[in-house]
């Protein structure tokens, strides 16, 4: 990805298969973001390819990749503050929705039943996920506290079933309790979703060491380490490209 002369990210071969956690790490301007908005489809990449399941997706909408199966969550949070926990977690199913224009206006049941029923499985997802913010689920999204507004961007992101999912520093702005709190949420997503897998960028270290099977280090857009995170912390590249920055085991 080449922007005005600076690439962002370039030469990186990344691969993950079914049912890993694989950790994206490298210091701030590294590419991280860039390289997720790529697969998403939010930016057009320069150059190189982007399968899914052997297919190739490079150059297709973002809407188009999330029927696809990728769905993701930001780094700043994008949630509509004046709707319920339930409606935004629903916005997660919108491009599923069947039900025409005409079918609300003339055939309304046939649209209702099909919008409880796509509402009976956000309550799914988000009691499986967190049953006591199921509890809260009429509340305003502004009305719940930071870690449980990030629980509602990733159930909103598990609703639609993807193959993969895309977290974007899921524990940023969270104190150290509530970090452990969300270690556990995506550890029970991997216990009870076998077959997603999952691209997780985080800085806190503790995250990368117990929620993933391997990390990717970027470096000014490239990749410059992969493997077991023990390993990892421990490459020569790795630490370089940190020093002052702030690598904490
Ligand atoms: N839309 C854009 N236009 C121009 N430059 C961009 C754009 N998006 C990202 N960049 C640049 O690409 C580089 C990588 O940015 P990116 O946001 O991917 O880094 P990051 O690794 O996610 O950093 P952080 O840890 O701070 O979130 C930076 O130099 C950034 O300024
Ligand atoms: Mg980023």
């Amino acid at each position: 990805m080449n922007f005005g002369g600076l690439w962002a990210v370039k030469d990186v071969d990344f691969f993950i298969g079914t049912g890993e956690v694989v950790g994206l790490i490298g210091p701030n301007g590294s590419g991280k973001t860039t390289f997720l908005n790529i697969i998403s489809g939010l930016y057009r990449a320069t150059d190189g390819v982007v399968t899914l399941q052997g297919e190739d997706i490079t150059g297709l909408r973002p809407f188009e990749i999330f029927k696809k199966g990728v769905a993701r969550t930001y780094q700043s949070s994008r949630l509509c503050w004046d709707l319920s926990v339930a409606d935004n977690i629903l916005m997660g199913l919108h491009t599923k929705q069947k039900a025409s224009f005409l079918d609300v206006l003339f055939r309304p049941k046939k649209a209702n039943d099909e919008i409880y029923g796509y509402l009976q499985e956000c309550m799914d997802v988000l009691s499986c996920f967190n049953p006591a913010l199921f509890n809260r689920r009429y509340d305003l999204a502004r009305d719940i506290p930071h870690i449980d507004r990030r629980r509602v961007e990733i159930s909103r992101a598990l609703v639609g079933r993807p193959a993969l999912l895309l977290l974007d520093e899921p524990t940023a702005g969270l104190n150290d309790e509530e970090t452990a709190q969300m270690m556990g949420d995506i550890r029970k997503i991997k216990e009870k979703i076998k077959d997603i897998c999952i691209i997780i960028i985080e800085h806190d270290m503790k995250v990368m060491e117990r929620v993933t099977e391997r990390v990717v280090v970027f470096n000014a857009g490239r990749k410059i380490a992969e493997g077991a995170y023990r390993d990892v912390i421990r490459d020569k590249n790795v630490i370089g490209a940190y020093l002052g920055g702030g690598l904490h085991g």
